[in-house]
């Protein structure tokens, strides 16, 4: 890593995809029967490494379709979800004559669309109904009606896709939610006279960030019970990002200032929350697993541990002891294969966003230093004559 490091400068991602692979199988170890459908917003970057290794990839957008299609990942693995499916992107898939290995419907309108291309294209398409847990995503139960009167025979409806959310601890509400999936199943099955043969689940499988005491296998086991009982006569899928992809993460940023303002000290980092993303990091209050490489000064200090960007929020943890630090010392954050990267906030103050390695069998430099002020700066050759 610190001959990365040296290479590649800093910040810099790195993502050893070994790490994820031992994750596939520690998971699969005890999700005996389920297949993996690996959610690619989680990360982008390590989907070709890892697709020979898992069943399926969830794909929520047309950009996420253009990654995939751009790595040649097999699209009879692919299942294109989303809130937003549009009739023109779709068009393309369709005339593309790719077999899709599962289309979701979360709305009737997304309904109508994959009636319709499917009746156009003459294409028999297997569909997951995205049942809604309560919010915008996925459809209504009251819609299914309409649905199963007006689908045409290219749609074969095989099973459901549920997902509530990220980070769930609780098996009391893993355990309700399957309840109220089974019954739905029962009444589907009953109601329409067909046999649906699938669960799509997203348990939303929690990392902890924080050195929080955990017994993540007894808590897994207890899903896979769980589970089990309930769906015992389906195929069950595990939707899942964070819990893959998270450990497999680095994040390297170079101490680039040091100062003491009013008593309290900083050390300015050169990349902040711009690029690093913890989920439960509450005012920067907690702390993360993190190395200082190379530092052997015995002498402690509290630092607050600020990014580069011109917000107050910028700051990756508060009041952290750590040896004395001097300029370019390199902090390596762990645990940030997931999310970090897709969801920091990479344009603000156009700072350059980070180059990615992975480490597999070879290290492959997958992503170049990409200058976001190219991003935000406004191009004055496209003036409009209406
Ligand atoms: C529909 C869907 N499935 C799966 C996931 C993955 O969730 P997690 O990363 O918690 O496993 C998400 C995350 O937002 C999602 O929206």
């Amino acid at each position: 890593m610190q001959e990365l490091i040296q290479k590649y400068n800093t910040p810099l991602f790195i993502y050893d995809c070994n790490i994820i692979k031992e994750r596939i199988k520690y998971l699969k170890s005890i999700f005996k029967k389920m297949d993996i459908c690996y959610a690619i917003k989680a990360n982008s970057f390590v989907i070709k490494e890892i697709i020979n290794d898992i069943e399926r990839v969830e794909v929520c957008s047309y950009g996420e379709y253009q990654i995939c299609d751009k790595l040649k990942i097999d699209s009879s693995k692919l299942v294109l979800s989303g809130v937003n499916k549009n009739k023109l992107e779709f068009d393309n898939i369709f005339k593309s004559q790719k077999k899709i290995g599962r289309y979701t419907i979360e709305s009737y309108e997304q309904f109508k669309l994959l009636n319709e291309l499917s009746n156009t294209y003459q294409n028999n398409i297997d569909i997951l109904i995205r049942i809604t847990s309560g919010n915008q995503f996925g459809i209504d139960e009251s819609k299914l009606d309409k649905i199963f009167e007006e689908k045409n025979s290219y749609l074969n409806i095989i099973g459901i896709e549920y997902f509530s959310g990220t980070q769930k601890h609780s098996l009391k509400r893993i355990e309700k939610e399957c309840l109220y999936l089974q019954e739905l199943f029962l009444k589907i099955e009953n109601n329409y006279h067909i046999t649906l043969s699938e669960l799509e689940y997203g348990p939303g499988l929690p990392i902890y960030y924080f050195k929080e005491e955990f017994d993540e296998v007894n808590f897994l086991k207890e899903v896979n019970d769980i589970l089990n009982k309930y769906f015992s006569d389906k195929k069950i899928i595990l939707e899942i990002g964070r819990s893959l992809v998270a450990s497999c993460g680095y994040y390297c940023t170079k101490v680039i200032d040091l100062k003491e303002n009013k008593k309290e000290k900083y050390a300015i980092l050169d990349g902040g929350i711009n690029h690093l993303v913890y989920y439960g990091q509450t005012m920067a209050m907690k702390i993360p697993d993190y190395e200082i490489i190379n530092n052997k000064e015995k002498n402690k200090e509290i630092v607050n541990l600020c990014g580069s960007l011109c917000t107050t929020n910028d700051i990756l943890v508060k009041q952290l002891e750590v040896p004395k630090l001097k300029i370019d010392d390199v902090f390596i954050f762990k645990n940030v294969g997931a999310y970090s990267i897709t969801e920091g906030i990479a344009l603000f103050l156009s700072r350059d966003m980070p180059k990615v390695v992975l480490i597999s069998d070879k290290k492959i430099l997958v992503r170049d230093t990409i200058n976001s002020y190219k991003i935000n700066c406004p191009n004055y050759e496209g003036e409009v004559k209406l």
